[in-house]
């Protein structure tokens, strides 16, 4: 891969940033998200940009973004938000990676948060859990045709998914 990234797409509230994180504890990347990257960019939050301008607008910060990262990044875990694996050029960014889990335990992980509230909150597109859920299914099968490794995270086994991403990419791996 050109660049040396990991791209993780997946579902909201799946856990791409606190896999990004945690992987960056035991590794050389560093990590970025694309939504604080579009927030910095905007300087206002993913929600207000959602409430001001709607989701055409949004969709054009994270294709400049996906833009900017292709460019720009190299040896980084990019955290995306779930919509972000349309990209055009999201291949070309780096190595793919689909966090994988199911909608219900997504859901109930979100809900057992200490910041619950909050993390529901932000996410727009989670405000109908009906809707929601449909935009689950519809998305899984392209989840999927994006990826280049899809890893399971429903065990949320942190140590497990760090060494199970780090030896699939290829990355030497002292345990
Ligand atoms: C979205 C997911 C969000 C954020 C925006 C739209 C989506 O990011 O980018 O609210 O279309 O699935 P997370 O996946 O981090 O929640």
């Amino acid at each position: 891969m050109k660049n040396n990234n990991i791209v993780f797409i997946g579902f909201m509230g799946v856990g791409k940033g606190t896999v990004a994180r945690a992987l960056v504890k035991c590794s050389s990347y560093f990590a970025v998200d694309t939504d604080d990257l579009i927030e910095s960019l905007e300087n206002r939050s993913v929600k207000k940009i959602f409430k001001k301008n709607g989701e055409k607008y949004f969709r054009d910060l994270e294709k400049k973004c996906a833009i900017w990262c292709e460019n720009n990044l190299t040896n980084t875990i990019i955290s995306t938000g779930g919509g972000f694996y349309k990209q055009e050029n999201i291949n070309d960014i780096g190595t793919v990676i689909y966090l994988q889990s199911d909608f219900d335990r997504i859901i109930e992980a979100l809900k057992a948060a200490p910041n619950s509230k909050k993390k529901f909150k932000k996410r727009p597109l989670l405000k109908d859990l009906t809707e929601a859920k449909k935009l689950y299914d519809q998305r899984v099968k392209e989840y999927e045709k994006v990826a280049n490794i899809t890893v399971n995270v429903e065990d949320w086994d942190i140590n497990r998914i760090t060494k199970e991403i780090l030896q699939k990419v290829g990355y030497y791996y002292d345990s």
